[in-house]
């Protein structure tokens, strides 16, 4: 059944066509490329068929597909709350205005610096939530004079994925055995307060399947049941996020009220509140990549563009082979088209876009737009082949903001070490040895135990 006031939250999916060729030009014009385009109104349409959808649950917005700022001022205004899953999220949620009570943080394997911040920054937000999935964490945490909100991370043996590489539910890394945790919750509700339960199958809840997903619910709906008998009442089952997005132009959207009511059917009866984590579904399609085709190359096997987007620019078709949509924006209506392969500027074989792809016959200096890029798009750019990061600019009803500038060629090297004054004897570094294998703490561990620069066995 549909409830949704359309005109609040909008149409299920913003495709590349739906999007204002002109304004993209110009915007190109104007920032150069490689640029990130984020629209905050479809951003504030998202929140809300997902607030419509979900009305009793709380909603978590995985900061891990957009961290910038604009896009957290508008997930707090809007009342959602806020997934954290290190330090440095943590850090742009509290710099975003979120209170501790709205932050909960998944710990994996993490690394002391973060816990130690983490930790320092509970202390003036006691309501922050920390998610552990492993024991050793709690201890780590207990180390640290931790003794606020935890939840417990389940593997729920179950998984789902758009990828492989994005199914998580039933990877060891992820989560306590669900078998454990109802023993783990009995005891660690008496040091701690133990609010919730958790889990994450992966990245793809998609309408075609939701049998993983049900079954995911369904396990945490019965171990919710178990832990609220032998550890105490909980606040919130968290399934985690997941909600899938058509990237292919003939994908059909989720429809999200029916994962809604499957979801909670799914659960059944539980006293405590459902929690879900969309990270993708808030932002992918409020995101566009723009790029210039700089090379049209007619060799014998395509007709291959060069654009100067690359890889380090959006990752997901060489780590996932994800397909997004492209459309040449600069081409008229009249430009016939034809099968191309869009490839970027890292000596990489994997830096392509797109093969085989039919789009209006480019020609040097076009603008390519490439489609629902807002979810893992900046958020994985990174420097490799010494390739400053994009730029990003965000609307806003009328306005056009620069949200991130470009990285320069010169910002590249700053953090590399200035001179060889830096340098110290490697004998003089104070052996930790004794402590290295228990210590979990900041110091730099250096010790005679480590190989020598330049090799040897470990
Ligand atoms: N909660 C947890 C604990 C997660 O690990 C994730 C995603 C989410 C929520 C949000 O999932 P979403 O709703 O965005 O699917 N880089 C990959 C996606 C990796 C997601 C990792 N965890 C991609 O570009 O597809």
């Amino acid at each position: 059944m549909n409830t949704t006031n359309t005109e609040q939250t909008g149409v299920p999916i913003r495709r590349l066509a739906a999007w204002d060729a002109g304004a993209l030009c110009n915007l190109a014009a104007e920032f150069e490329t490689p640029l990130y385009v984020m629209d905050m109104n479809r951003v504030r349409e998202n929140c809300a068929r997902l607030l419509d959808a979900f009305p009793a649950a709380t909603v978590r917005y995985a900061i891990k597909a957009h961290s910038g700022q604009a896009v957290l001022e508008v997930i707090r205004d809007v009342g959602i709350d806020v997934e954290c899953a290190s330090a440095g999220e943590v850090k742009a949620a509290l710099t975003a205005g979120f209170d501790g009570a709205r932050i909960q943080y998944t710990a994996v394997n993490p690394p002391a610096r973060d816990l130690d911040a983490i930790v320092e920054w509970w202390r003036d937000n006691r309501e922050m939530t920390i998610t552990v999935g492993a024991a050793d964490t709690v201890e780590r945490l207990r180390e640290r004079g931790f003794d606020g909100r935890l939840c417990i991370r389940v593997n729920p043996n179950v998984g789902a994925g758009h990828h492989e590489k994005v199914t998580t539910g039933a990877n060891a890394k992820f989560g306590i055995p669900h078998e454990r945790v109802a023993e783990l919750a009995a005891e660690w509700a008496a040091e701690f307060n133990f609010v919730g339960l958790h889990a994450h199958a992966g990245s793809g809840i998609s309408g075609e399947d939701l049998s993983s997903h049900e079954e995911l619910v369904r396990r945490m709906g019965t171990l919710a049941r178990t832990v609220a008998e032998r550890a105490g009442s909980i606040e919130f089952v968290d399934v985690g996020g997941g909600f899938g997005v058509p990237y292919r132009p003939s994908d059909p959207p989720l429809d999200l009220y029916d994962v809604a009511e499957r979801t909670r059917d799914a659960l059944g009866t539980v006293n405590a509140t459902l929690a879900i984590e969309p990270g993708r579904y808030v932002v992918a399609d409020a995101g566009i990549l723009l790029t210039r085709a700089n090379t049209i190359k007619n060799a014998r096997e395509a007709t291959v563009v060069g654009v100067d987007a690359g890889m380090t620019t959006l990752l997901r078709p060489a780590m996932y082979d994800a397909y997004h949509e492209i459309q040449n924006i600069s081409a008229s209506s009249t430009t016939d088209s034809k099968p191309v392969t869009v490839a970027g500027p890292i000596c990489e074989s994997s830096d392509i876009f797109a093969e085989n792809r039919s789009i209006a016959t480019p020609t040097r200096g076009d603008i390519l737009a490439i489609g629902t890029t807002g979810a893992y798009g900046y958020e994985m750019a990174s420097t490799y082949n010494a390739r400053p990061r994009p730029a990003e600019v965000i609307y806003d009803d009328n306005t056009v903001k620069l949200a991130r500038r470009r990285e320069t060629l010169d910002e590249l090297d700053v953090i590399e070490a200035a001179s060889d004054e830096d340098s110290i004897e490697l004998s003089s570094i104070v052996s930790h040895s004794s402590s290295s294998v228990t210590s979990d703490s900041t110091v730099p561990v250096s010790s005679t135990t480590h190989a020598p620069p330049g090799g040897g066995p470990q």
